[in-house]
């Protein structure tokens, strides 16, 4: 029995003010994940600087701060035996452009609007995962998570 790999899930500012791609994330993320923790938040800008902050620097930083900080987000801790991989493939990659390409289907490509409004967020490893999770849901421990929830193991 393998255990459940966890992700952290944010929806971005753009996709929470659209009912439709709203609706539609929720559908295919309760599809494939079990959902083990939902949160809506509004982030401040020193917030936002501090999650973001292995990009400070880049040519896009300010302008992925102010629009994280710009409304509501949904977090979604998510649990999959492959959830890191699964849900950046749902995404598509980063460039909605290069999405429309690409994959058509992904949620960038359906719902995004251009680099920065993105639609959503998804952890790059393992690490980051643990770290993500932990900022957003300090309570939450990934030890007590594995040691405890067997039914849900797939
Ligand atoms: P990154 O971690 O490279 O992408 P991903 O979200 O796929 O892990 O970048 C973080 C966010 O920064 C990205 O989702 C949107 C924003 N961004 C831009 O606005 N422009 C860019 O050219 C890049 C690379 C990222
Ligand atoms: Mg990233």
């Amino acid at each position: 029995m393998q255990k459940l790999q966890l992700t952290l899930a944010i929806i971005k500012p753009h996709a929470v003010k659209n009912p439709v791609a709203l609706s539609y994330i929720r559908h295919v993320m309760k599809n494939k994940f079990i959902v083990i923790k939902t949160k809506r938040v509004s982030l401040d800008t020193e917030s936002a600087s501090r999650f973001y902050k292995e990009h400070v620097g880049k040519f896009f930083y300010k302008r992925l701060i102010t629009f994280m900080a710009s409304g509501y987000i949904d977090l979604h801790v998510m649990g999959h035996s492959n959830a890191i991989q699964l849900w950046r493939q749902m995404l598509g990659p980063t460039s909605v452009y290069k999405a429309q390409f690409q994959d058509p289907n992904s949620l960038r490509s359906l719902f995004g609007i251009s680099d920065t409004r993105n639609v959503a967020h998804g952890s790059d490893s393992p690490s980051s995962a643990e770290r993500e999770i932990k900022f957003f849901f300090p309570e939450f421990s990934f030890y007590e998570w594995h040691n405890n929830e067997e039914p849900l193991y797939r």
